[in-house]
């Protein structure tokens, strides 16, 4: 597989959601997302795993590969970076994976069923560091509780970020939706074996960055 060969077969004015070789498109200022009726399609009905904000997928692939018994669903918004995700899904056969090309509230919405994730993932989700930016953060009330609707009872939500000031945050808001923090005061931990590579990961680690995670519960 390669880049050429995803292709969105419409214009963006007549754009709809689609499903093309285990990638699933689901477009922006779009209002009728509940008249697609296909479904996100594995080989089997094992326990499903989310990642939102994948990035180029690195730490994604690399979950999937380690285990083959979980399905994964990659969501990523960006168009460059979620075809980087699926062209290394295809040529490293990883068959429990399936991407999502789209934004991560949207898709959670309107494609999840309540109760039905094992475990969410969030890795270095946009900081949005400007304090006048801050409002374009994904992790607030309205998507928390969207993923506590669609998690399952007692299953969880790592979140990794370096931004101690969205770390503050998130710890309040999540907190405030009433999930429970795993970790004790200050509720996160500076490093979990094992945890996996991401690009992001491997770039501040190199710069010295203190990484968060954080680990809550529904
Ligand atoms: C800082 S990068 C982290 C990428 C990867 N997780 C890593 O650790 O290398 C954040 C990624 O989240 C994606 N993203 C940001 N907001 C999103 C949203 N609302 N829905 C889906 N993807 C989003 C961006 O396009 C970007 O690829």
């Amino acid at each position: 597989m390669k880049k050429s060969d995803l292709i969105i077969p419409f214009k963006f004015e007549d754009r709809r959601p689609i499903i093309i070789n285990r990638l699933l498109y689901v477009p922006g200022n779009y209002e009728e997302h509940s008249n697609f009726k296909e479904k996100i399609y594995f080989k089997n009905n094992n326990r499903l795993h989310v990642e939102y904000c994948s990035g180029n997928g690195e730490w994604i692939v690399q979950k999937a590969k380690k285990n083959p018994n979980i399905n994964f669903i990659a969501i990523e918004m960006d168009f460059q970076r979620a075809r980087k995700i699926w062209v290394k899904m295809h040529n490293e056969n990883v068959d429990n994976l399936f991407i999502v090309l789209g934004e991560a509230k949207t898709f959670t919405k309107y494609y999840l069923k309540n109760n039905s994730i094992f475990q969410i993932y969030i890795n270095f989700p946009d900081p949005w560091p400007k304090t006048k930016h801050e409002k374009n953060r994904l992790i607030k009330k309205e998507f928390i509780l969207e993923m506590k609707r669609v998690l399952i009872d007692k299953c969880n939500i790592i979140i990794v970020t370096d931004d101690k000031n969205y770390s503050n945050e998130i710890i309040k808001n999540i907190l405030d939706a009433k999930l429970k923090s795993l970790y004790k005061e200050p509720y996160f931990l500076t490093n979990l074996e094992n945890y996996g590579s991401s690009y992001f990961k491997s770039l501040w680690v190199s710069k010295g960055k203190d990484i968060r995670f954080h680990k809550f519960e529904k």
